[in-house]
């Protein structure tokens, strides 16, 4: 029985997605991207909890959800304890699934799943994170690289469970590396906590 989980913590943009997708592939695990679910909930409209409460894979399946303006509306009601709630088991379900799995997130290592066998908090500055942005999506690189300081204000400073590196994390600051370079970081982390906890 193979329990092991990989918590990817970290500010919008900081590459995260890549670096955990890379990792889940490389070791043959699970992998939740936790920011779509606060995506989703934030895109259904109506009342957040109740959205949060009933959330489909079809929500979850939504093209529009890797927008901005998703990315700050997901920022809003990730505020809202009841919201944190209602998504809380299905996460830790997720980050205890027999054959281990990758999650990240924002309080991955700090709330969800605090015995992750490997934390890492990846990072980078925040005018490297919005440029790296800016190269996806196009537009006013001004204008995305206030969205991204507005969304590590809101994440950081909530009350309920906000961003901030578990004490155990290892932290990857990506600002003078490229996101290649930080994945083979990753990688090598990973790897040899799988050996070291005899999983590999
Ligand atoms: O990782 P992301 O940019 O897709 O996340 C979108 C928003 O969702 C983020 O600004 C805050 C919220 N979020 C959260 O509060 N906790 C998580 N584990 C993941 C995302």
């Amino acid at each position: 029985m193979v329990i092991f989980t990989v918590a990817i913590d970290g500010p919008a943009a900081a590459g995260k997605g890549t670096i955990s997708r890379a990792v889940a592939a490389h070791f043959g695990l699970a992998h939740l991207d936790t920011g779509l679910l606060y995506r989703a909930v934030g895109a259904k409209g109506g009342d957040p909890v109740l959205a949060a409460q009933t959330l489909t894979e079809a929500d979850l399946a939504r093209g529009d959800l890797r927008t901005l303006e998703a990315g700050q509306a997901a920022s809003r009601v990730a505020i809202i304890p009841e919201v944190r709630a209602a998504l809380l088991d299905f996460q830790r379900r997720f980050a205890r699934r027999e054959g281990g799995a990758v999650l990240d997130g924002r309080d991955i290592g700090t709330v969800i799943c605090p015995e992750a066998e490997v934390k890492l908090y990846v990072t980078a500055s925040a005018e490297v994170r919005a440029h790296r942005r800016w190269l996806e999506v196009g537009g006013d690189e001004a204008r995305v690289l206030a969205e991204v300081k507005e969304r590590d204000a809101r994440d950081m400073g909530r009350a309920d469970a906000p961003l901030k590196a578990a004490a155990d994390a290892v932290v990857i600051d990506s600002s003078d590396m490229s996101v290649t370079a930080a994945t083979s970081l990753a990688i090598g982390i990973v790897g040899d906590a799988l050996r070291a906890a005899g999983k590999v």
